[in-house]
């Protein structure tokens, strides 16, 4: 192996003990979008195969959260998911967040990793909600974005001005 290799960034999975770093970078990254660190933790308790942080030497870089879900059912922000629904049918992606240095390439390689989770879990759907201006770079990755009706709109009220609710349909070429 290369000396370089051992620092270029790579998903492993989260362990609890990296609820703090993560709950730093989502503070960083998010300001306007906070979550309590329980609520994050509850999630990477709840589908610890779905949550994976991004790793750059001994440095935790990045993160991605996802569980199982059901299509059109948008979490709340900031809220706790309490259980997974035993009929899922979509695997949620609740946030991918990567510090500035270390991005180009990174979202991808995370939802590839979950892309095989959903499939080896029989689950054909990807689902977000894109903040920001990312919606270009999810559509960059298959993701397309539903025509939010009033309902949709209520419930993406919580996560900002401009918030676009995404699919990815794992079964489309
Ligand atoms: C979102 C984020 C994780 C993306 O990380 P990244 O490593 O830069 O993402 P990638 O390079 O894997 O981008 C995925 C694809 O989108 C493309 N892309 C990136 N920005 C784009 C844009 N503005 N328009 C169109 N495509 C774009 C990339 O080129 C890449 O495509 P390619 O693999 O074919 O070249 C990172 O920018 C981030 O942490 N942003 C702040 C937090 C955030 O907004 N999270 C998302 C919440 S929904």
């Amino acid at each position: 192996m290369s000396p370089n290799n051992s620092s270029k960034p790579h998903w492993r999975p989260a362990l609890p003990s990296d609820l703090d770093a993560i709950s730093a970078i989502a503070t960083q990254i998010h300001p306007d979008l906070p979550e309590r660190a329980e609520v994050l933790a509850e999630k990477m308790r709840l589908c610890p195969d779905g949550c994976r942080v991004l790793v750059a030497g001994d440095e935790i870089v990045g993160y991605g959260l996802s569980h199982p879900w059901m299509r059109h059912r948008i979490p709340p922000l900031d809220d706790f998911l309490e259980a997974l629904p035993d009929d899922a049918d979509c695997f949620y992606v609740h946030d991918v967040a990567v510090l500035a240095g270390s991005r180009g390439g990174a979202a991808r390689a995370y939802v590839a990793g979950i892309e095989d989770l959903a499939r080896s879990s029989g689950i054909a759907t990807l689902a977000l909600v894109s903040v920001y201006a990312t919606r270009p770079l999810w559509q960059r990755l298959g993701f397309r974005a539903l025509a939010a009706d009033a309902e949709l709109r209520a419930k993406l009220a919580s996560y900002g001005a401009g918030a676009t609710y995404m699919l990815r349909n794992l079964t489309a070429a």
